[in-house]
């Protein structure tokens, strides 16, 4: 099976916003009323493509050297620096638990068989930043149903590799390696739920989680686990490494939520990367502007208590 996503399909970058003019997905910036295509530029000449709505990409560069990664290092610079190292091919996700066709999937025959997309999501990160990222992957849900989801799953719980001589950070116990992420399976399953493996239409760079992440955009960084090599379906909650570590500062479900603060620090505005250090704070959204499309899995629940 082809890999949709070799160097050979990628469009060159001068070439790629001219001829792609990317628009936001379902629930994306662009869509609706404030819709249109991106402008043309690159992402490495650009200081930010303009998007209607008043809301700009970041560019390559701001989006690929100020990274969280810890199996790199914990400074905002420590990823760009150190995850050349990682190898990332060949790649492969073990997919088991609840699942009705479990195994060892090459990436390549996982890619080969998605709908990849074009992506402009916001990503707020918990430490109260923020930053608009064009995104292409495929949606988590088509994974699931092709590897059959069990009826007694209700949770979907994800890994990253482990490979201390290759990701320095991790000869350290920052973490409890590996990093763990997970979703309820509703959340897994939710269209804007996305596996990324492009940035601006390059393959996604080691230091944003190549080969293979998750984007959840409704919620905090955090979850948007990076370089995974496993995907569990259960029928429990499954771990959380921020939760493992801090429990009581970041919990499982970790929605974006400006009425429900941090325990030490303001949840209600965040700093756009890229706007300068005297710019204005911007208002943190509920669910990080993604309300209408996902308020309603939340129904009835105290997102105080489930934070
Ligand atoms: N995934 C792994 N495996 N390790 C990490 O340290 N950091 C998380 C998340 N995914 C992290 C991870 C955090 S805290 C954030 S904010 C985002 O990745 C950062 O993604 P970015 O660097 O691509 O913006």
């Amino acid at each position: 099976m082809k890999n949709r996503l070799t160097a050979d399909d990628v469009t060159p970058k001068h070439l790629y916003l001219n001829r792609r003019q990317i628009m936001a997905g379902l629930g994306g910036i662009a869509a609706g009323s404030i819709g249109g295509p991106l402008m043309a530029r690159t992402p490495d000449q650009a200081p930010g493509v303009d998007m209607a709505g008043g809301e700009t990409a970041n560019t390559w560069e701001d989006i690929t050297t100020y990274n969280n990664f810890y199996e790199f290092g914990t400074a905002k610079s420590d990823p760009v620096e150190n995850a050349h190292r990682l190898t990332t091919s060949p790649w492969a996700i073990e997919i088991d638990g609840l699942v009705e066709r479990p195994g060892t999937y090459s990436i390549e025959d996982i890619v080969s068989g998605m709908t990849i997309e074009d992506r402009i999501y916001r990503f707020r990160c918990v430490e109260a930043w923020s930053m608009v990222i064009p995104w292409q992957g495929f949606e988590l849900g088509q994974l699931l149903e092709q590897v059959g989801v069990q009826s007694g799953a209700r949770y979907v719980a994800f890994q990253t590799l482990v490979r201390p001589e290759e990701m320095i950070g991790q000869n350290r116990a920052t973490v409890p390696w590996p990093y763990r992420e997970g979703l309820r399976l509703d959340e897994a399953m939710h269209p804007l739920t996305m596996m990324a493996t492009g940035i601006y239409g390059e393959t996604i760079p080691n230091q944003n989680g190549a080969p293979i992440r998750l984007v959840v955009p409704w919620k905090y960084g955090f979850k948007s686990i990076k370089s995974i090599v496993k995907i569990t379906l259960t029928d429990e909650q499954p771990e959380n490494s921020w939760n493992q570590i801090l429990s009581r500062e970041y919990g499982f479900y970790s929605n974006v939520n400006p009425q429900v603060d941090h325990p030490r620090w303001s949840q209600a505005s965040e700093r756009r990367i890229g706007d300068g250090l005297f710019a204005r704070r911007r208002d943190t959204l509920m669910f990080n502007g993604y309300e209408d499309e996902v308020a309603g899995l939340y129904e009835g629940m105290d997102l105080a208590e489930f934070y």
